[in-house]
């Protein structure tokens, strides 16, 4: 519901303007091993992410995205830096973010009531109100209908929105989304942004998102952090000044849309010709 109260204001500022991030990413840079050398995957990401706020993050393939969306989550430590949620250091597994990871998949032997179940049975909720939450959010994604089917007897599509029920089913105040709709087809992928804004604005959940797609970006955010390719170094952070709420299709009509886009790709584009992939 804090989706109402807040407003853009001058700056493309999201949540009242003096509130506390919920998470700061302080100089945070990640260094792996290949064949017993050290190589710097990300450089030096250091933004804010608001309460309330849908952030995207777009860059060349390999510059670190999952690997920063893996540190926000408490499933890897940064060698420089720190992730800081509501203030604490990101020290173990974050329990207050649901994470979409790129190659999340569901449990083939389990209906989609029994795979958006998991993580209720895993936080040993009580049995009495599992099945009535549940149905709740299996209608929610637009599944009332499917609940006793199994994923292989499922469209991409509705696999995806199994995927969105099962991670928004304990309601996370953040979520953390790795290129969750990049192997849809367009429409399908509009259709599943068109739903996603509707989820996060009536939760007020806060969103870091990371995807290819510049017009996904546009769409979708508030801001969008470029980074550039290996290592991951922040290169700008644009404001979305399209006013909300946003209709997915309509919104590419805007005048506003194709000069952000420009704008995004120009930066991009440098990196690219430098040899980086999308
Ligand atoms: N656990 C790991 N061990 C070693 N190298 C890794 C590991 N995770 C990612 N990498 C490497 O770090 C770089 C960044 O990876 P990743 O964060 O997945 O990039 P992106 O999501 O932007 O495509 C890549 O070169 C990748 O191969
Ligand atoms: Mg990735």
């Amino acid at each position: 519901m804090r989706r109402r109260e807040t407003q853009v204001l001058d700056g493309g500022e999201v949540g009242a303007p003096d509130s506390a991030p919920m998470i700061s990413f302080d100089h945070v840079g990640k260094r792996f091993f290949k064949k017993g050398k050290p190589f710097q995957a990300l450089g030096d990401a250091h933004f804010d992410v608001r309460p309330g706020e849908f952030v995207s993050i777009v860059g060349p393939s390999g510059c670190g995205k999952s690997t920063l969306l893996n540190i926000t989550a408490g499933l890897m430590k940064p060698s420089s830096g720190a992730v800081r949620y509501q203030g604490k250091p990101v020290a173990a597994v974050n329990t207050n973010v649901g994470y979409v990871t790129q190659a999340d998949t569901l449990l083939p032997w389990r209906t989609v009531r029994q795979n958006v179940a998991i993580p209720l049975e895993i936080r040993h909720h009580p049995r009495a109100e599992r099945a009535g939450l549940v149905d709740e959010m299996i209608e929610k994604v637009g599944l009332a209908d499917f609940g006793g089917h199994y994923p292989a007897e499922l469209s991409g599509g509705m696999r995806k929105r199994v995927i969105l029920a099962r991670t928004l089913i304990y309601r996370p105040e953040t979520l953390l989304m790795d290129e969750p709709f990049g192997a849809l087809d367009a429409q399908l992928k509009l259709v599943m942004q068109q739903e996603l804004l509707r989820l996060w604005s009536d939760a007020g959940t806060t969103i870091l998102f990371v995807t290819h797609d510049l017009a996904e970006a546009v769409t979708l955010s508030d801001r969008v952090v470029v980074v550039s390719s290996r290592p991951g170094t922040m290169r700008t952070i644009k404001t979305i000044d399209i006013p909300r709420p946003r209709d997915v299709f309509d919104v590419r009509f805007h005048d506003r849309f194709r000069e952000l886009q420009q704008e995004l790709w120009a930066i991009l584009q440098d990196d690219m010709l430098e040899g980086g992939e999308m």
